[in-house]
């Protein structure tokens, strides 16, 4: 699949805003998550999206307020009648407040409960061995809070007793490590961290997708995906003090501590780049239970069922293991019936996070068109957005900063003229590769696979302003 690309070329843009568009014209109805009960999201998932309209304008301004629309909403009010809200006392500026550490661990407002990691029905038999997916269509800039990644877990997640916690370093063969050595946290912790930036997304982010549209929200279609600043200790670190041979090393075996004997091949290159880190911290703070604490280890680029979680062995080989997790799953399923083996790599892709599936845009006038791009092979280069289903392209904005195998946030400006429209967004990362259509990589693919589909995503605006999830080959 390498150097893919496809034949529209993008047009460069140059001003900040779309000429002649009012900067505060268009209402953006967030995602459905943020305000039905899971009975009206199984209505969205049967594609009734008609009474979702309905019910925002019954609830009219009160609820707009906590949308992005409230701001237009509330001019409107004042345009027309006064608007209570400005011109009145509010109880909040007028009263007391909470005392200081009320939360000694502070929690998001109450009006952003909507905004919760969440599973996906009827995927999996039981919750243990799940996944729930983060929120991508509510969040800004690149870090997902520790919160709100999402989560994988074969065989549910434990809260580990640090002080219990080991890290075995070994050999298959008794020359590949001189002093084999147990370390426990402290141990790992004195030790020079760094800290560094990187997404995770699993193998099977999106793989529900690859026959046809299976799922109405980002959430669903790509929330397999987070990103984090993780501090650690290079794995080559821990290899060198214990005298590993790092010539004869071709490969490690990384092994958790759950029940799931979770066990991966890494390359040793990977670890010989520095790259490889075993992690404790992650966005500041020490790791979440359900993300690997105490210790993970931490596999920039590749997916993330390599970043095994409650970390407790490294053996160092010269061959690949064929774990279970390696020969039965995780493997591509290609179209003659056969499979490829250490496909690990995360391919370059992208997604728009806002508009998309599920939100409804209430007026013709003016968006910010916002979404992540990301590559498992270095930075991205560039992103080309879509209105009109891969015709024409505008190349997007990166926000700073842009960094290697790290999410990228990009934006474009868009004028909604209140026809139907097919928003897409296609990444190019710093080796050229650019990121495929549905038919590309359908036609080297096939469709059974579960794992590894980077495709280019599509959201169709309708004339309603119902934004749904759509495939264009
Ligand atoms: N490590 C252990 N020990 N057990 C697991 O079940 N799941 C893997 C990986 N590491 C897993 C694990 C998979 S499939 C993924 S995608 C990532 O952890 C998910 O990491 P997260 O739960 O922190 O998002």
């Amino acid at each position: 699949m390498s150097k893919l690309r496809p034949t529209g070329e993008a047009t460069p843009r140059t001003d900040p805003l779309v000429p002649g568009a009012d900067a505060l014209s268009g209402r953006l109805r967030r995602a459905p998550e943020n305000f039905l009960t899971p009975d009206e999201i199984g209505q969205v998932g049967k594609g009734r999206r008609d009474f979702l309209r309905a019910s925002f304008l019954a609830a009219a301004g009160a609820t707009a307020a906590a949308t992005l629309g409230g701001r237009n909403a509330a001019a409107a009010t004042a345009d027309a009648a006064g608007d209570p809200d400005i011109l009145n006392p509010t109880p909040w500026g007028s009263s007391l407040g909470q005392p200081v550490a009320a939360n000694p661990y502070g929690l998001p407002s109450k009006h952003e409960r909507g905004l919760v990691r969440r599973q996906s029905p009827g995927l999996t038999q039981v919750a243990a061995a799940s996944v729930s997916f983060a929120p991508l269509q509510g969040l800004f800039g690149i870090i997902t809070p520790s919160g709100l990644h999402f989560e994988r877990h074969h065989q549910g997640w434990q809260d580990i007793d640090p002080t219990r916690h080991r890290l075995m370093i070994n050999g298959s063969r008794p020359e590949f490590v001189k002093t084999p050595r147990v370390y426990t946290m402290d141990d790992i912790m004195r030790l020079p961290p760094v800290s560094r930036m990187h997404f995770i997304e699993c193998g099977a982010n999106t793989g529900m997708e690859w026959g046809n549209v299976a799922v109405p929200t980002v959430q669903y279609t790509h929330g397999m995906l987070s990103c984090s600043e993780f501090t650690g200790v290079p794995l080559r670190t821990l290899l060198e003090y214990c005298g590993a041979d790092l010539k004869a090393a071709k490969f490690i075996l990384a092994e958790g501590g759950d029940g799931s004997s979770m066990t991966r091949t890494i390359p040793i290159e990977l670890v010989l780049s520095g790259e490889v880190m075993v992690a404790y911290g992650q966005n500041g703070e020490m790791l979440r239970p359900e993300n690997g604490y105490p210790l993970r280890l931490v596999v920039p680029g590749v997916q993330g069922v390599s970043w095994v979680k409650w970390l407790r062995r490294i053996e160092v080989g010269d061959r690949p293991y064929a774990a279970k997790d390696e020969a039965v799953h995780y493997i591509d399923l290609m179209p003659d019936g056969q499979h490829r083996q250490y496909t690990s790599i995360q391919e370059c892709k992208s997604v728009i996070t806002s508009p998309s599936g599920g939100q409804t845009l209430l007026d013709k006038g003016f968006f910010t068109i916002s979404g992540l791009a990301w590559s498992g092979r270095g930075a991205i280069k560039r992103v080309d957005v879509s209105v009109d289903g891969g015709i024409n392209w505008t190349q997007a904005t990166l926000q700073t900063p842009v960094l290697s195998k790290c999410l990228t946030r990009f934006t474009l400006p868009w004028n909604w003229d209140g026809r139907p429209a097919l928003l897409q967004s296609r990444a190019m990362d710093e080796t050229g590769f650019v990121q495929p259509a549905y038919g590309q990589l359908r036609a080297v693919r096939g469709t059974r696979s579960i794992y590894h589909n980077n495709a280019i995503q599509t959201w169709q605006v309708a004339e309603s302003g119902d934004v749904n999830n759509v495939q264009i080959l």
